[in-house]
């Protein structure tokens, strides 16, 4: 089976799928016993065709007794520990030598930042494999929900405290989050990639996203960065690291080039869709906060010259 909360990746996807498996088993138990003997009342001979049954009563008091209240206590007491059982094998805090990683909720998109290695990113979230990665879950704005089904539980965004969700991975992968809480309009276009890859190319992703980005000096970037900072107001809403832009309103661009999708949609990050969102973002995700560029074609052209050369 591929993907999905039944093809867990780490320790508490795998305790939440063993649980799911038990639920199901016993679900598919009672469900057979009780169409069995559904069988059997129906094709049963009738009282009157082999005489009086007179001691049906007393034999429905005890079948009342038994299949409708003990086997059901039992089996909610099961289903309670076994529960219980899986709860308390899921941390809630962070682990000693967590990676600690900040994930802040937005329409629509995510934050992500690193606190520990100094760094910032946005719709993608890298992980190391084998290390427990403890997500401190935050919102700027409504409620939004963390959910990588693979890899663990769903746990909400919340504008007013911290939730952390410990996720681990035992083996490396790519696997999708999708928002799980409705968040207004583009909720379904609110989703980010979850790289998981060994420790070294761990650190080597890390060494790249922390070096600051390079400010072009001459030909359509350096124009592209002036406009950035300038006449674009680019600058204003997002942060590009190493220069004076340093809004925090929109995504974090110092390295969006190398970035695998676009706006947290399904947009593949090409050049196509690049020239798209910087002349009217709503024309893929329609009602983005970002406006439409006021700009000359020269001068977007000049901008996306610029983007591009941020890897
Ligand atoms: Cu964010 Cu739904």
């Amino acid at each position: 089976m591929a993907g999905g909360s039944l093809d867990p990746q780490g320790p508490a996807a795998e305790s939440m799928a063993d649980l799911w498996w038990l639920m199901l088993a016993l679900g598919a138990a009672v469900f057979v016993v009780f169409a069995v003997f559904l069988a059997l009342g129906l094709f049963r001979p009738r009282p009157g065709e082999t005489g009086p049954g007179s001691e049906q009563p007393h034999r429905f008091g005890a079948w009342m007794i038994g299949a409708g209240v003990a086997v059901p206590l039992a089996i909610i007491t099961v289903v309670f520990a076994a529960t219980v059982h899986a709860m308390r094998g899921v941390a809630t805090t962070a682990p000693t030598g967590a990676l600690v990683v900040d994930v802040v909720g937005h329409q629509w998109w995510w934050e992500v930042r690193y606190p520990e290695e100094g760094i910032v990113t946005a719709n993608e979230l890298h992980v190391p494999v084998g290390r427990d990665v403890a997500l401190r879950l935050t919102s700027r704005d409504v409620i939004h929900s963390l959910w990588v089904p693979e890899l663990g539980g769903k746990l909400d965004l919340l504008p007013d405290g911290v939730n952390t969700l410990v996720i681990k991975a035992d083996a490396p992968g790519e696997f999708v989050n999708r928002c799980a809480e409705f968040c207004g309009l583009q909720h379904t276009l609110m989703s980010m990639t979850v790289v998981v890859e060994p420790p070294q190319q761990f650190d080597s992703w890390v060494a790249a996203r922390r070096s600051p980005a390079a400010t072009p000096d001459a030909g359509a970037a350096r124009r592209g960065f002036d406009v950035f900072l300038g006449a674009g107001r680019c600058a204003q809403c997002h942060t590009v690291r190493g220069t004076a832009a340093t809004g925090t309103t929109g995504p974090d661009l110092s390295h969006i080039a190398s970035r695998p999708t676009l706006g947290a949609g399904p947009f593949p990050n090409n050049e196509a869709n690049r020239r798209a969102w910087v002349s009217d973002p709503h024309t893929l995700k329609r009602g983005v906060a970002m406006p439409a560029a006021e700009l000359s074609r020269e001068d977007v052209e000049a901008v996306l010259s610029y983007l591009g050369s941020l890897r």
